[in-house]
């Protein structure tokens, strides 16, 4: 399938390692030009690893550092927003957490996303064409109970998709979310850890006996979703095919949520 991305240019904030650096991988194997951001240094080697990309440390959570990567790359066609943390802590019953545990997953979260877009917007406004993909979870659309400040921040991310998409429609700019349901990257990991500190001795389970056992209960199809295929539907979504896509919500979670 011909996606049509050469020559244009993407650009994916939180691309360092797991699912952001393989939807840059993808874009760059169609051709396209990409720009690796991410405030881990390691972003350097990541874009290194690609044809045709480059690679900017920053962190999301500083407005002015994301306008400033925005006018070093003047035109963009495609916006990935791959960053995401959780609390930390195992959040179930919520009251395992304290409230001072929520303003960091926020900030980087919702806020993060909200600096990124808002540091691009000009970019796309400009150009009157082109798409952004924001990066959520089915955490956000159904009360996971996991780590509730990482559903509420993905919750309010789903909603503000959609208020991007509204408002840039006219401009030809498209804006979905995609949400994976269990894909093995450090994130994912960092849920099995903290809930194994919980546990008492005889209850605690190996990474991948745990995460076999979510997905046995939770994924109707069984299996573990792979950051290859984030990337193989985020560069459907940026391409001609996705041309009438927008305001969506799109989960690659193996039947974890199920829309109608
Ligand atoms: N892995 C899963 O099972 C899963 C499930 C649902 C949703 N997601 C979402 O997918 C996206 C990618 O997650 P992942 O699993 O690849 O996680 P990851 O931890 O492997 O990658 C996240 C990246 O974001 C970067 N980052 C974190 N805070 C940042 C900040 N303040 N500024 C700039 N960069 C920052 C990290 O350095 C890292 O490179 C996230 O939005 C996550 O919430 C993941």
């Amino acid at each position: 399938m011909n996606l049509d991305l050469k020559n244009q240019t993407a650009v994916i904030v939180g691309a360092a390692r797991g699912i952001g650096l393989a939807i840059a991988r993808a874009f760059a194997q169609e051709g396209a030009k990409v720009v690796l951001v991410d405030r881990d240094p390691v972003v350097a080697e990541s874009a290194q690893s690609l044809a045709n990309a480059s690679g900017i440390v920053g962190d999301v959570t500083n407005f002015d550092a994301m306008k400033k990567v925005a006018a070093q790359c003047q035109r963009v066609d495609h916006l990935v927003f791959a960053v995401g943390v959780g609390s930390g802590k195992f959040g179930f019953p919520y009251w395992n957490l304290e409230p001072s545990d929520w303003p960091r997953v926020m900030a980087i979260n919702v806020q993060g996303a909200v600096n990124v877009v808002h540091a691009f917007t000009p970019n796309f406004l400009q150009a009157k064409t082109g798409s952004m993909l924001l990066i959520a979870s089915v955490a956000g659309q159904i009360g996971s109970q996991t780590d509730p400040p990482y559903s509420a921040s993905k919750a309010a991310l789903i909603n503000f998709m959609q208020c991007a998409a509204k408002d840039l429609a006219p401009y030809h700019v498209r804006v979905n979310a995609l949400c994976p349901g269990m894909v093995k990257t450090e994130l994912n990991q960092s849920i099995w850890a903290a809930w194994n500190v919980m546990q008492p001795a005889d209850k605690k389970q190996a990474y991948d006996d745990w995460a076999g056992d979510k997905i046995q209960k939770v994924v109707p199809l069984g299996q573990w979703q792979t950051p290859e295929e984030m990337a193989a539907m985020a560069v459907y979504l940026a391409s001609t095919h996705g041309r009438n896509i927008t305001g969506q919500c799109v989960n690659v979670d193996g039947g974890f949520v199920m829309h109608w």
